[in-house]
């Protein structure tokens, strides 16, 4: 007979009543390893017991299910993670599937149900298991942290869009830490659906003070477990606040402690003085465009604006990529003196539509084009690919 599958149970209400040994399917057995208490370290308790099936009762879980489940999937992905929970609200339902819960189970459940529920997850996974092509990026986390600056010489080229995208596949792809800066407005915040509730330009004060521990509490959580730090509070109408070069610099410096991965959305740059915040990154992602030659041009200019060294780590990125663009890779490369690292399509159906559900299109619309241009640009900064093979794709995947 087939090993048992193996069932935490987190669901302190409904253990007792859960014979879940009683049923069986073609020849298979459950077997319910551990029984947790409330207020019990979940994540630790799936660490130590290792089971297949976590049945996770969101109501009664002290903490954050979506975030638990996150981690789960990340860190313990022998185990799947099935919700029981009494809310029947959509939204509920479409967190724990992004999350990367298995399987969704409204609340009151019966030992039938629930064993069903077991053995299906069990099945998918194991016809899913030969074939299971990992959607997480190789050689992801780096040595150090890494700290990428996303910046532009044009306003409305994508930069907070591929900036957003870039932190959200890092940390949804690997098994990294990542942070997002927005430098700028509070853009970072709606392109997310967070509202956050203070903005770094507050810590301009009293610099001095501020350390690790202060920062932290003026991050914003994503339930990717991405954590956001911006400029501005709200996401409709929180005004924008400057943050002065030298609070972003000290912003940075603490980031570096603490992350694998920081990814900074800087401002519209005014002044050279402003841009030695692209000092302090590793890599600077250039976005522009081949639809005019106002977008090359202005990129030329920022490029030479540079402060000096940044040239060198910078990478030039075509946003909004179209069949009909007017402006050939030969000119833009030969006018800005760079090779093409990358090239996002244009999608004027997905893009705007995650910009307005909040949620970042590498993660709601993954299989998409435009998405996986995005996965190939993120493998760039992981350093999985070199820049040939990224812009290599443009020939035949977009004009193809
Ligand atoms: N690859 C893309 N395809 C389609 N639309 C895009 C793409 N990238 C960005 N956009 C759109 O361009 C606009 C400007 O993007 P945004 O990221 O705010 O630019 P920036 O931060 O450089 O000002 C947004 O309305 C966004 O929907
Ligand atoms: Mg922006």
């Amino acid at each position: 007979m087939a090993d048992p599958i193996r069932v935490l149970l987190a669901c302190p209400q409904e253990a007792a009543s859960l014979d879940l040994a009683a049923h069986r399917r073609n020849g298979e057995q459950l077997q319910v390893v551990g029984s947790l208490k409330r207020g019990e370290d979940t994540f630790e308790q799936c660490g130590r017991f290792s089971p297949d099936v976590l049945l996770l009762d969101v109501d009664t879980l002290e903490g954050n299910a979506f975030q638990l489940t996150k981690r789960l999937v990340l860190e313990h992905r022998e185990t799947a993670v099935i919700f029981m929970s009494s809310s029947k609200e959509p939204e509920d339902l479409r967190r724990a599937m992004l999350a990367g819960a298995a399987e969704y189970l409204i609340k009151p459940t019966e030992a039938e149900s629930v064993a069903a529920a077991i053995y299906d997850v069990i099945e998918v996974r194991a016809e899913r298991a030969g074939s299971d092509p990992s959607p997480r990026l190789p050689v992801a986390t780096p040595a150090q942290c890494k700290v990428v600056a996303v910046a532009s010489g044009k306003g409305g080229l994508g930069k907070t869009t591929i900036a957003v995208n870039l932190a959200a596949c890092l940390c949804t792809g690997t098994e990294s830490t990542v942070t997002l800066l927005g430098l700028e407005s509070g853009d970072c915040g709606v392109l997310l659906n967070l509202a956050p509730k203070h903005s770094i330009a507050e810590l301009s004060a009293a610099l001095d003070e501020v350390d690790l521990e202060l920062l932290e509490g003026y991050a914003t959580k994503h339930e990717s477990g991405l954590t956001l730090f911006t400029a501005s509070r709200g996401s409709l109408g929180g005004e924008a606040s400057v943050v002065t070069v030298d609070c972003a610099l000290h912003v940075i410096r603490l980031l570096r402690e603490s992350r694998d991965y920081v990814v900074v959305d800087t401002p519209l740059f005014q002044t050279k003085q402003e841009m030695v915040v692209l000092e302090a990154a590793d890599e600077i992602i250039c976005v522009t465009s081949s639809w005019d030659l106002l977008a090359v041009r202005n990129t030329k200019l920022f490029l030479c604006m540079m402060p000096e060294g940044c040239q060198e780590k910078t990478k030039i990125v075509i946003n909004r990529a179209d069949r009909t663009d007017m402006i050939r890779d030969t000119h833009i490369q030969k006018t800005l003196g760079m090779d093409i690292s990358a090239v996002i399509r244009n999608d004027a159906k997905v893009v705007p539509k995650s910009i307005n559900v909040g949620t970042p299109f590498v993660v709601g619309e993954e299989g998409t084009s435009v998405a996986q241009d995005m996965v190939q640009l993120t493998r760039l900064v992981t350093g999985s690919v070199v820049a040939a093979e990224t812009h290599k794709r443009r020939a035949f995947k977009l004009f193809g």
